[in-house]
């Protein structure tokens, strides 16, 4: 029988709406996803926030850098009218506002959080991000539970930081274009979980296969196309990261 993947809603269901936003993540839940996916920066006043670009230009109506910008300038634009398609004006997502929306759904919903840019602010993001954490009790796993949330990066100085202050929590290791060699010496120590984009799956399925031949999970982005996410089930991976999890789940539905 093939193993059905774990849903992973890539910033929201942010085909339908606004990425990073709470209707995203509202959305993503009722959708059925079994994890959310989110990326975060940090506010010039140190504050955690839902972001994927260095700059707010492209998702929302204001200019500057994330890191340049207050978490009150932030709550002053509008990150939802940029979709168009009858998305009205969203606030900015803190951090702390989606961990109380997943761990208030009613349901185990889990978190696949990305750290953004881990030269700038050494380590603060980390830190700040294992804080907030721990102020919900996610920051750590009790024995025989599974964890909650799973930390990602490209970067491997931040998968180290997280290491070293969330041993409990797994850790992802994205990558997009460089092959991810299968042996098992090819993730990070301590790292059981390769991110590849599904580029690189499409092109080299042998990288997925050596990873799960020796012992390590496969989470996929961005799965959107029917065809990929078949590809990905036929290959036995273990999550999905995408934009459509309603889409996605009724063709796994039919698996
Ligand atoms: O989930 C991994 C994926 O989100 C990495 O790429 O650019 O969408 O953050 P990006
Ligand atoms: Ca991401």
């Amino acid at each position: 029988m093939t193993a059905v993947p774990q849903i992973v809603a890539h910033r929201g269901a942010s085909h339908d709406h606004p990425e990073h936003t709470l209707a995203a993540y509202e959305q993503a839940i009722a959708d059925g996803a079994d994890a959310l996916e989110c990326d975060v920066r940090l506010t010039a006043d140190g504050r955690l926030v839902c972001l994927h670009d260095r700059r707010v230009e492209r998702t929302s109506d204001g200019r500057g850098a994330v890191s340049a910008l207050t978490l009150a300038q932030l709550d002053a634009l509008d990150f939802g009218s940029w979709k168009g398609g009858g998305a009205g004006p969203a606030q900015v997502l803190a951090f702390d506002e989606l961990l109380a929306l997943a761990t208030s759904a009613g349901r185990p919903v889990e978190l696949a959080v990305e750290t953004k840019h881990p030269t700038r602010w050494a380590g603060r993001v980390e830190r700040e991000l294992v804080r907030q954490l721990s102020l919900f009790g996610l920051h750590r796993t009790r024995l025989g539970e599974r964890p909650r949330v799973r930390l990602m990066s490209f970067s491997r100085l931040a998968l180290r930081r997280m290491a070293a202050l969330a041993p409990d929590l797994p850790r992802v290791l994205l990558t997009e274009r460089a092959p991810l060699p299968g042996r098992a010496a090819a993730l990070p120590r301590g790292v059981r979980i390769a991110g590849p984009g599904i580029e690189l799956v499409r092109s080299r399925p042998e990288i997925v296969t050596r990873l799960l031949a020796a012992g390590h999970q496969v989470h996929v982005w961005t799965v959107d196309d029917p065809e990929d996410v078949e590809l990905c089930v036929r290959l036995g991976v273990h999550a999905l990261i995408t934009n459509r999890p309603a889409q996605v789940r009724a063709q796994l539905a039919a698996v």
